[in-house]
């Protein structure tokens, strides 16, 4: 496995492998690698000759007061189990590489409406910042396929959206959440869980499993099972940012007899950790 900082040795790998006709996938990730980042990583390796992982804690996806300084940085222990599942490249930056002009002055995309909602209405700035980090992998892997984890369902819209509208000449492939065995959602983030908080936060599958099999039944309006499972959460101690029912392709308002294939998303705190998770529902 090559380990490789910086572009020009991470281009000249890449070239090299074009040259003998292999196809290349990336797997973008923040690094502190679980079972979902591993899902990735499988289907790329099905999906493609060569497999690049990448590993960068993007600042300028974090919001002010929001946990950059914090975020957990594994790298030794995240090499081991990307040699172990052989991955043929890593490419792991510093700030300088992929931010040569700072942070502050960089040149930023901006995807339109779908960044304004939901996690971007709490998170302003941050679907921005994911854009433009992966828009930078992508132009430097040149990559025939990128995978992106289910879990970030808005974050896979937009990158969808931004490979559509600037014709990147990229397939954009993702993948089902891994769950823990209490149903919970995994994520760089359940790190900061204690044993109390982990068992809570299985809640959060538990409220969308039961809005699921409402929306299914027909058991209430969709205001009414959004309203009721925000009350069960916050019942439970969660601090619910959004419960919201949406149409899958768009995350649009549901057309009420119209849209059949939905999905519920919910971003809530537990304590100082703010967790999100999805659940596809057809009706
Ligand atoms: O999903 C993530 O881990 C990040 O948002 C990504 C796609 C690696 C961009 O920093």
């Amino acid at each position: 496995m090559e380990i490789i900082f910086d572009l020009k040795g991470l281009r000249g790998a890449v070239s090299g492998w074009k040259n003998q006709g292999n196809s290349i996938a990336l797997v973008p990730t923040m690094g502190n690698l679980h079972l979902g980042h591993l899902s990735l990583i499988e289907g790329a390796k099905d999906q493609a000759d060569r497999t690049v992982v990448s590993i960068f804690v993007n600042p300028i996806q974090f919001g002010h007061g929001e946990d950059y300084e914090l975020y957990p940085s594994t790298l030794e222990q995240d090499l081991d189990i990307l040699r172990d599942a052989n991955v043929d490249l890593v490419f792991a930056p510093n700030l300088d590489e992929l931010y040569p002009a700072g942070i502050e002055a960089d040149t930023r995309i901006t995807v339109p409406d779908i960044s304004d909602i939901l996690c971007g209405e709490f998170r302003p700035g941050h679907f921005s910042g994911v854009a433009t980090v992966v828009m930078k992998l992508l132009i430097n892997v040149q990559p025939d396929y990128a995978f992106f984890g289910e879990k970030d369902y808005q974050q896979t819209l937009v990158i969808r959206r931004m490979v559509s509208d600037l014709l990147l000449p990229v397939k954009v492939l993702t993948l089902p959440i891994i769950r823990e065995e209490n149903g919970l959602a995994m994520s760089s983030r359940n790190s900061y869980l204690n044993e109390s908080q982990k068992q809570l936060s299985s809640g959060i599958y538990k409220a969308i499993e039961k809005a699921a099999t409402m929306l299914r039944t027909g058991a209430d309006s969709f205001d009414g099972i959004e309203k009721s499972s925000v009350d069960w959460l916050e019942e439970l101690g969660f601090k619910v940012e959004y419960f919201s029912i949406r149409r899958r392709q768009d995350l649009k308002l549901v057309n009420d007899g119209v849209d059949k294939s939905l999905i519920i998303l919910v971003a809530a705190w537990i304590g100082d950790t703010r967790l999100i998770d999805n659940l596809q529902v057809d009706i």
